[in-house]
């Protein structure tokens, strides 16, 4: 099929308002929008604002009311557990309109803002579409973070409830999370009324009196009553979610989603992106606490009326490298969306992709991967293996949706390995040197969107207007700052080659090296120090701290190092992947003082380095590197 991708992408060019009035139509609102956009709201205009709406109506009711009852809505698959469950539209309804009422009787209303900390169960999804039920803000947090990332999450969203679990499972071993929860809500200045905890057999927990409630109880009691919780009309404009993710400090930045252009933009990718139908079985396999999760395991396939699958297990281990494949025969998947880093995991395990072999993949249509740069050697890899098309797809947690693509919906465009492609409608993307010129094509610069975003993209950061401005729409006047840079080549295909600031990307998770940084800085045995993410075939980066100790220090450097690797872990969590902490007599800097990671990291990634001009003094580069040679970090 031939694509129409230009001429929809001119179309929505000439007349962007017409596009998404268009797109518009598939959402079912309580009162439909008259003003597609207001330009003058907001920090660069605001999406559908006089438009009322609800979310979870449009992933659930609706489904319900026309002919979606039996249909399943979410099959859960638990390979790490050995559980598996169905849960159609219908009963999805029950569920949600259950615990929506459970936390209404616990005081939770409009505006009021919910933190779910949970494992990939069920529950974690009912949580997020019963807050959207009510009006109520939820907020995800990621379970491998630490008590303290909990704790700064809750300070900031100012939670009035937080649903959370007993336990989670990683392979190998449960995390207990109910001591985690308790330690955040200690460490937090704010504390939330009470919590909902789900208890899970595989470890249960002890409740606080009268602060902690337990989900099974109260949500069966509100079964029993049968109850009904309508759905709360709110602005298309009022948040629906805040996700935090990492800045370049410690302080996570809190992304704001809003209701109405988040369900527009959205229900458009199902088609557009992924060419994906009502009815069919689509799988992101990945975490409800990422925005991936968000978009693709909960929001887009609901409100497109698909099945969606949601997977508590590992691409390997769980039991093995055909965990994958298993899931898409069973349930017959025909759209799936992951991470490369999971497919270089099952690489590693099965490199002759035997496991494939053992599973009916007939209804199998297209992998999407994104996330982190998908390198040709895993896409030609599961090109073979599979016999599908692989398609990278770029975007980010701020905009909720595929910035740049392969629109198979329109008809796909040849695949250039090493791009995501080209330009979703609704994106102006552009390439600009440092003082905001555009660049020709071809060459590299800073990769910006020219204002203003596109619906579901974030209008602004949790009580944070005046930093959003700072980290996003000041450096480039006009436009928004994606903080990735690369280039257009004369074709229109984008090529993503690397951030602008300290965000590194580890297993497809993003991390911000600062706040290592700032953890490391605050050993009492550390002079200074800096965090940079060297190359790693498994997960992309892997972080390495370097540091300089004070004089006369007691403990040993081993000592030092391996106290800093606990820190890390303890502050920021295992997602931190923290695992090499290096001490190095003096660290490269210009005669200003910055410290040259990008040419440390150059040095242990084994690239090609130019000696800067402005470095204080060049021997320190020597020591760099007989010290990671050393320690055997160089590739
Ligand atoms: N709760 C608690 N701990 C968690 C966790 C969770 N939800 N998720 C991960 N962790 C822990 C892991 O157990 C690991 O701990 P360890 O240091 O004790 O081994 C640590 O955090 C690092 O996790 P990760 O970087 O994911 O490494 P891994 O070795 O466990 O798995 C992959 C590697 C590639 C298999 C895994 O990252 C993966 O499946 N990625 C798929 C892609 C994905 O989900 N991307 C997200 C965005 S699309
Ligand atoms: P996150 O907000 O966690 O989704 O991370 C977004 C960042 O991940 C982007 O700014 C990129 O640096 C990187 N990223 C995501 N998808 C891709 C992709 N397809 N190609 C290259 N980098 C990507």
């Amino acid at each position: 099929m031939a694509s129409s991708y230009h001429e929809v992408y001119e179309s929505w060019k000439k007349a962007p308002l017409d596009f998404w009035k268009e797109a518009a139509k598939e959402i079912d609102w309580f009162s439909e929008p008259d003003a597609i956009f207001d330009q003058n709201a907001g920090s660069y205009g605001r999406w559908f604002p006089d438009a009322t709406c609800n979310t979870c109506f449009n992933c659930v009711d609706r489904h319900v009311k026309r002919g979606r009852a039996g249909q399943p809505a979410i099959i859960y698959d638990s390979p790490i557990t050995g559980k598996q469950r169905t849960i159609t539209y219908e009963e999805l309804l029950k569920e949600v309109q259950a615990l929506a009422g459970a936390l209404k009787d616990q005081g939770v209303s409009k505006g009021d803002r919910v933190i779910i900390y949970m494992p990939m169960v069920p529950e974690a999804a009912f949580a997020m579409l019963a807050c959207a039920r009510l009006g109520a803000i939820h907020s995800v947090v990621f379970g491998g973070f630490a008590a303290k990332e909990l704790a700064t999450r809750i300070n900031d969203a100012k939670p009035k409830f937080i649903i959370s679990a007993s336990c989670g499972i990683e392979p190998g071993r449960v995390i207990a999370y109910k001591p985690l929860l308790d330690a955040a809500m200690d460490m937090s200045d704010h504390k939330p009324a009470g919590t909902l905890i789900l208890q899970r057999e595989q470890q249960t927990c002890d409740l606080i009196d009268g602060r902690d409630h337990d989900y099974e109880k109260l949500v069966e009691a509100r079964k029993a009553s049968a109850e009904e919780v309508p759905c709360e009309e709110v602005k298309a404009t009022d948040p629906l979610y805040v996700l935090y993710t990492s800045g370049t400090t410690g302080q996570p930045k809190g992304v704001v989603r809003d209701n109405g252009g988040h369900m527009v933009a959205l229900k458009w990718s199902m088609k557009g992106v992924y060419n994906a139908d009502p009815g069919e079985v689509f799988w992101a396999a990945s975490d409800v606490g990422w925005v991936v999760g968000h978009s693709y395991i909960v929001y887009a396939p609901l409100l497109h009326g698909c099945t969606t699958i949601l997977f508590e297990g590992k691409p390997v281990g769980t039991p093995d490298a055909g965990t994958f494949w298993r899931v898409m025969s069973e349930h017959g998947v025909s759209t799936f969306f992951t991470a490369p880093t999971a497919f270089r995991a099952i690489k590693k395990e099965d490199p002759k992709g035997e496991f494939v072999g053992k599973y009916d993949l007939s209804r199998f249509r297209a992998l999407f991967l994104a996330g982190e740069r998908a390198d040709p050697d895993t896409i030609h890899w599961a090109e073979e293996k599979l016999n599908v098309p692989v398609y990278d797809h770029w975007w980010q947690t701020e905009t909720g949706w595929t910035i740049a693509g392969n629109p198979v919906g329109l008809g796909a465009l040849p695949v250039k390995y090493g791009s995501p492609t080209v330009a979703m409608p609704g994106y102006d993307i552009q390439v600009l040197d440092d003082a905001g010129h555009p660049v020709e094509s071809g060459k590299l610069g800073n990769i910006v969107v020219k204002l203003p975003l596109p619906p579901a993209c974030l209008p602004t950061l949790w009580n944070a207007e005046q930093r959003f401005k700072e980290a996003y729409l000041m450096e480039f006047p006009g436009y928004y700052k994606t903080a990735d840079a690369g280039f257009i080549d004369d074709e229109g295909y984008l090529f993503i080659m690397a951030r602008t600031d300290d965000i590194i990307n580890v297993a497809g998770h993003r991390l911000s090296t600062g706040a290592m940084e700032e953890i490391i800085a605050e050993h009492e045995d550390v002079a200074e120090c800096a965090v940079i993410g060297i190359a790693d075939k498994l997960k992309g980066q892997m972080p390495v701290g370097l540091m300089i100790l004070n004089r006369g220090v007691d403990k040993t450097e081993a000592e030092i190092e391996r106290e800093v690797v606990a820190m890390v872990r303890d502050k920021i969590g295992p997602v931190a992947a923290f695992k090499t902490a290096l001490v190095v007599p003096r660290l490269p800097k210009t005669r200003s003082g910055k410290i040259l990671r990008a040419t440390i990291q150059k040095i242990a990634d084994g690239e090609e380095w130019k000696m800067p001009a402005t470095i204080d003094d060049p021997d320190i580069l020597d020591e760099i590197t007989e010290a990671f040679k050393k320690r055997g970090i160089m590739s």
